[in-house]
């Protein structure tokens, strides 16, 4: 296994280009399914997860054919109705394979995700509205089985916002007979990346975007070529890079409009940042404040950046109030943090955060995805070394974290253990 040193305290400084979406990447992958042809997808960025999702769709019989950056992906043979346990509790996005398959072959025979770090994290709300599509589905030795001769249109209200759910149905619903209405929608710019694909495959979809979204289903679907949208959680990433390290990042190729809150708490706590086209400019400086946030379903603070803007918040000159609302077990990082010398009080799903002039670097273990990029941020920000253990998670869902720090100037590098 890969452990990851930082020697911490040099600012950053210098360009850094975001990767394509990870969250875009594995819906748009998992559509694929949805018709045969060559499909040709750019900007699909090379993690874990993206290796995880073309594990479970080669199992169903999909090939892929990398073409210099992009990658093309044919379902002209599909051999298999079934994603297995041993693929699937690897990464809970393994579902979104659910929809299109009962949209192209009627049935799937998937694996439940399990238990994970960061909270229960069921899937009752994509089963619901599955089964109010005319869905049959059974709950068999820890697999879900559904089936359905036909997929009907229905008027489904999800009781919370979720994102993979709204975009299981959205490709359940392109090819079901009649209307299919989805009330309390995600709004996250993933789902719209999705919907733009299946619009440019020929589906009818109006309102994504927004928190109803209405899909008339079509008969045919044809394949296409699509560029994925940038991360928006990377570049919000590089972008607290800059601040906590008090450098200066140009993060090229991202979209400021899918960041807004996150630009707009990194405004608030004083870090100077400018839209420059398709890049961001942040400089990061001594008087950054403490400032209160609650992660919310976009256009909300996202919880996929907490982590990351705790580990900021630890060297404010200032108290935080970090509230998250999303899942309920996400602050496993903050104990690590705490061996950084992070003064920190959980209260539920609060932590009062006391900013203080300095951490020191300690031997720190990474929990899950986004915790291990927070603990990278408080190593660059920390004196002497860190040394983060199980990185696998980051690799997970960033592509060459650590290599691009490394080229903006910090002392980063991994060794094997
Ligand atoms: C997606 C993102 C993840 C992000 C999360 C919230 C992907 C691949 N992953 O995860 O990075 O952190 O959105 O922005 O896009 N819930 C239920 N029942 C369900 C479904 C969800 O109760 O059937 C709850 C969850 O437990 C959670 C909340 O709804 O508390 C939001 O979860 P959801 O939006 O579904 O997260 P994911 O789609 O798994």
């Amino acid at each position: 296994m890969d452990k990851i040193i930082i020697e911490g305290g040099i600012p950053l400084n210098g360009e850094v280009t975001v990767g394509g979406s990870k969250n875009a990447a594995l819906p748009i992958l998992s559509a694929c399914l949805l018709t045969g042809g060559w499909h040709t997808l750019d900007n699909i960025p090379k993690l874990r997860d993206i290796w995880t999702i073309k594990e479970i769709l080669s199992n169903l019989g999909v090939v892929f054919d990398e073409d210099g950056q992009s990658l093309k992906v044919n379902s002209d043979n599909l051999a298999s109705h079934s994603a297995p346990y041993k693929l699937v509790k690897t990464m809970r996005a393994s579902i979104l394979v659910l929809g299109p398959l009962l949209s192209r072959l009627g049935k799937a025979k998937i694996s439940l995700p399990g238990g994970c770090a960061i909270g229960a994290r069921p899937i009752d709300l994509h089963l619901k509205g599955l089964s109010a599509m005319g869905v049959d589905i059974n709950l068999e030795h820890g697999y879900v089985v559904a089936s359905a001769d036909k997929l009907r249109g229905a008027n489904i209200f999800f009781d919370i916002c979720t994102v993979t759910g709204t975009e299981n149905l959205m490709m359940a619903a392109v090819k079901a007979e009649g209307k299919t209405t989805l009330h309390n929608a995600a709004e996250e710019p993933e789902v719209v990346d999705l919907a733009n694909m299946l619009k440019a495959m020929g589906a009818r979809i109006k309102g994504a975007g927004t928190d109803t979204i209405t899909i008339i289903g079509v008969k045919e679907l044809h394949p296409i070529r699509y560029g994925i949208i940038p991360d928006r959680i990377e570049a919000g990433t590089f972008l607290i890079a800059a601040g906590i390290t008090k450098g200066k990042v140009r993060i090229k190729g991202c979209n400021g409009d899918h960041m807004e809150a996150i630009i707009e708490k990194l405004l608030d706590i004083g870090m100077e940042l400018e839209k420059q086209g398709e890049d961001l400019v942040a400089i990061g400086h001594d008087k950054i404040k403490g400032v209160d946030i609650k992660t919310m379903p976009f256009p909300g603070f996202p919880t996929d950046m907490q982590a990351q803007f705790m580990a900021l918040m630890c060297i404010a000159n200032g108290w935080s109030m970090i509230r998250e609302t999303v899942f309920e077990n996400r602050f496993m990082h903050i104990s690590e943090l705490r061996r950084m010398g992070a003064d920190i009080e959980i209260n539920g799903g609060q932590a009062l955060v006391r900013g203080k002039r300095n951490l020191s670097g300690a031997q720190v273990m990474a929990t899950d995805l986004r915790a291990s990029a927070s603990l990278i941020l408080a190593g660059l920000a920390a004196k002497g070394r860190t040394e983060i253990s199980r990185v696998y998670h980051l690799d997970r869902g960033y592509q060459g974290l650590d290599l691009k720090l490394s080229l903006l100037g910090s002392k980063i590098w991994r060794e094997k253990y």
